[in-house]
């Protein structure tokens, strides 16, 4: 029976779903964990540890290399929360176009006033508020997985002009755009053309400070900038810059961080919200759920979808017995793999090989129910991980 752990709240759904396959919720030496922004370190590894199941789209909450190199797969649940960040999206933006904060602030402040008072004075004030339409303004969205793809649908419905800039698009994902998004070359393209930009890339080596003075200097003027992808990506203080130069007319991220919160308390112009993109009961039982089918596919069958570290891998189960191996990806471990298989006088049903980088995954199907022994001499080999039958 497998065990599992998991840090955060997982819906209910998850929960039963795996349940129901028998898994057990324990928190003791667990072959799997389901997380959602809990930081994971390598004290919360164990020897039995198969997969971690990240419900979310971001993984820099896991140490990713550290996994491969313990032949663990990582998994995420890229799309499940999508929908409500691009909601999110869509509120930021009017949140940063209309006097919708401070007016909201400004009829609290009338507590005091009777109902003729408050009307008059509304009237009065109401200019102050005022703010501009999203509609005939560019958007220029910087990353066109799940989100931007959603996003740049309901922009254009809203009557925007898109812009897209995404350098490792995948066929499937620029499939999904709507055909109007105009393709930007490269950033500064991007910035120097867009009104409202909203930026849906992962924190990575190749992603943070993204955002900084450089490209800053490149905006179209009075431009405002979303960010609910994460903090990293931007140089809060570079934009702070640009904010003041009235380079930029307004910063909204759910990632506060003291000096974006000194700014908006004194300006108006940074509007911040806890990391909220896929708060809602919808996303959080998806992203759950879809970490709960990932994690039972792979520990009963072995079968990879939506991993960050390990291949994709498909196998219909063909017989009762399945050998489950994780190794490196060097030459002659599949035949060594096989030979003891042979040498045991089973025949192999179906297999199959995948890699990824320096890691692999081998699935055998065999008729009869290996040997311990069989077990013991595969793993017996310096690139093998581990190996399990299911
Ligand atoms: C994600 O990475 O899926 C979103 O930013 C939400 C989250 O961190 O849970």
């Amino acid at each position: 029976m497998y065990k599992f752990k998991t840090f955060n709240n997982i819906s209910e759904q998850a929960l039963s779903l795996l349940k129901s396959a028998k898994f057990q919720h324990d928190e003791a030496k667990p072959d799997a964990i389901l997380i959602r922004s809990h930081p994971l370190t390598s004290k919360d590894f164990n020897q039995n540890l198969k997969s971690i199941a990240r419900a979310g789209t971001g993984f820099n909450n896991v140490p990713v290399e550290l996994a491969t190199k313990n032949g663990i797969v990582v998994f995420n649940t890229p799309g499940a929360n999508s929908n409500a960040v691009k909601e999110l999206v869509i509120c930021g933006m009017l949140l940063s176009s209309r006097g919708i904060i401070q007016g909201n602030a400004f009829a609290k402040s009338l507590s005091d006033k009777d109902e003729i008072e408050i009307n008059n004075i509304m009237e009065k004030e109401k200019k102050s508020f005022k703010g501009n339409e999203l509609k005939g303004k560019v958007l220029g969205i910087v990353g066109l997985g799940s989100v931007g793809s959603l996003l740049a649908h309901a922009a254009s419905v809203l009557g925007m002009k898109i812009i897209g800039y995404d350098p490792y698009i995948s066929v499937d994902a620029a499939w999904m755009l709507p055909k109007e998004v105009e393709k930007a070359e490269n950033l500064e393209f991007l910035l120097g053309n867009s009104d409202y930009i909203s930026l849906h890339v992962p924190l990575s080596n190749l992603t943070k400070n993204l955002v900084s003075k450089k490209l800053l200097n490149t905006l179209k003027k009075n431009a405002k900038l979303i960010n609910l992808s994460r903090g990293g990506v931007v140089n809060n203080s570079d934009v702070i810059d640009a904010l003041e130069n009235k380079k930029l007319s307004s910063y909204v991220t759910d990632f506060p961080t003291p000096e974006l919160i000194d700014r908006s308390v004194s300006n108006g112009d940074v509007v911040l919200l806890p990391h909220l993109g896929a708060s809602t009961k919808e996303a959080e039982i998806n992203c759950s759920v879809m970490a709960a089918e990932q994690t039972k596919d792979f520990l009963e069958n072995g079968l990879i979808t939506n991993s960050v570290n390990f291949p994709n891998v498909k196998l219909s189960r063909t017989t009762q017995f399945r050998i489950v191996i994780v190794h490196k990806d060097e030459p002659g471990v599949l035949g060594k793999i096989t030979s003891e298989v042979a040498n045991n006088n089973l025949n192999i049903s179906d297999m199959i090989n995948k890699s990824r980088d320096e890691i692999a995954i081998t699935l055998i199907d065999l008729h009869d129910n290996p040997p311990q022994e069989l077990l013991k001499k595969i793993d017996n080999n310096e690139h093998i991980l581990s190996v399990r039958v299911c």
